[in-house]
């Protein structure tokens, strides 16, 4: 099978796809390998370095016996499990291939070719694919603060706003709108535009002015929230997340959702992993551990480079000076087998993103930085 990967313009006399669609190129994964190193240290997607819960381990294994079978279309077991960790009502969850998924069908659901979503900027970059594909206007919103701005939001949103969609922590930067800042934006919404929450890191945020979302969903008619079982809870290979909808929404994801979105397996891992709330608090606070740890090093031996404070499981470097750059160490990272992420162009300018690891993977990363910065 060949894939097709960069051509701008289609073959003429070949089927042409639709024209929104010649705009994009394919979704880059986080780099997985490195010249010279058969297991390098990668610190490129987010993922959680923990691993899942045993249970969930466990689960996912238990769940081979009924490989022959359709998955439940229901979904009930996981939505239960939900449900009972988070105090949601089971009828207001659906679950779905990753959060990708869901917020894809949010966008097909609600936006025609035309209409208008504003996105906050340091969004999920596949959300801002789905959306072009659909045909719809793309508005960004600036984040001045590097951190989604209710009054960026409100000022770009007019008449043909059908959507606003802002991540929360948001990627790269890992920061957040602050609770009464998230109420206030939605106040000031018209009712009939779905405010999209995305909040795949919420389950690192250790805060006490945070909102994932959850109560404005019980609230209004016009909130969802996302989530994902890929950070946290260390099942991205398992494909699945959830989101949290009114009923008005949920009966629209019922409609266009495919039935057997969810696997058996990643349900059954899932179900498992978010009912063992010991093993996720655990990783929370390793998490929030860690990154206080590397901020407190990072600040106290790297002269020129700034630690941007993060709540979710990546923190970004900002590198302040002419002769040791974001490329620069993202280089002698790389030299020793340490895979950051670089930030491309409608990042912050000069960061490096890089996934909290394990403490030796941790201690690694800032072993090559202080030579690097010590170099040349
Ligand atoms: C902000 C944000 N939202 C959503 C996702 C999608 O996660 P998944 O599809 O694995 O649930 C990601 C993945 O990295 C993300 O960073």
């Amino acid at each position: 099978m060949t894939v097709q990967t960069s051509s701008n313009e289609p073959d003429p006399g070949s089927p042409a796809p639709n024209r929104e669609l010649l705009s994009l190129a394919p979704f880059r994964q986080g780099k997985a390998a490195v010249a010279g190193f058969d297991k390098p240290i990668k610190l490129s997607a987010n993922e959680s370095h923990l691993g899942p819960s045993p249970a969930a381990i466990a689960a996912f294994r238990e769940s081979a016996q009924s490989l022959a079978n359709y998955p439940d279309g229901a979904q009930t077991q996981l939505r239960s499990a939900i449900a009972a960790t988070f105090a949601l009502p089971a009828e207001n969850i659906v679950c779905g291939n990753g959060s990708d998924e869901l917020l894809q069908l949010l966008i097909r659901g609600y936006l025609r070719p035309g209409d208008q979503i504003v996105f906050s900027r340091y969004s999920f970059a596949m959300a801002m694919v789905h959306a072009t594909a659909q045909g719809a206007t793309l508005v960004i919103a600036d984040e001045p603060q590097l951190r989604p701005d209710a009054n960026e939001i409100l000022a770009a949103v007019n008449k043909k706003t059908r959507m606003v969609l802002l991540a929360s922590p948001n990627n790269p930067v890992g920061q957040y709108i602050a609770a009464d800042e998230l109420w206030r934006l939605h106040r000031e919404l018209p009712p009939d535009v779905l405010l999209v929450v995305d909040s795949a890191y919420a389950d690192y945020v250790v805060a006490p002015d945070y909102e994932c979302g959850a109560a404005l969903v019980a609230a209004s008619s016009n909130t969802v929230m996302t989530r994902t079982f890929s950070k946290l809870y260390g099942l991205a290979g398992a494909r699945i997340g959830w989101c949290y909808a009114p009923s008005n929404v949920v009966d629209m994801l019922q409609r266009i959702r495919t039935p057997f979105n969810a696997s058996t397996e990643a349900m059954a891992a899932a179900a498992a992993a978010v009912l063992d709330v010991q093993y996720s608090a655990h990783v929370r606070d390793y998490n929030a551990r860690e990154l206080q740890r590397i901020a407190a090093a990072v600040r106290a031996n790297f002269a020129g480079v700034e630690f941007i404070p993060s709540f979710a499981n990546f923190y970004l470097l900002r590198f302040d000076n002419d002769r040791h750059t974001a490329a620069g160490a993202a280089a002698a990272l790389e030299q020793r087998g340490i895979i950051p992420r670089p930030v491309g162009a409608g990042g912050p300018d000069r960061c490096l993103r890089i996934t909290v690891g394990l403490t030796a993977e941790n201690d690694a990363v800032l072993a090559v930085l202080s030579d690097y910065l010590r170099s040349g």
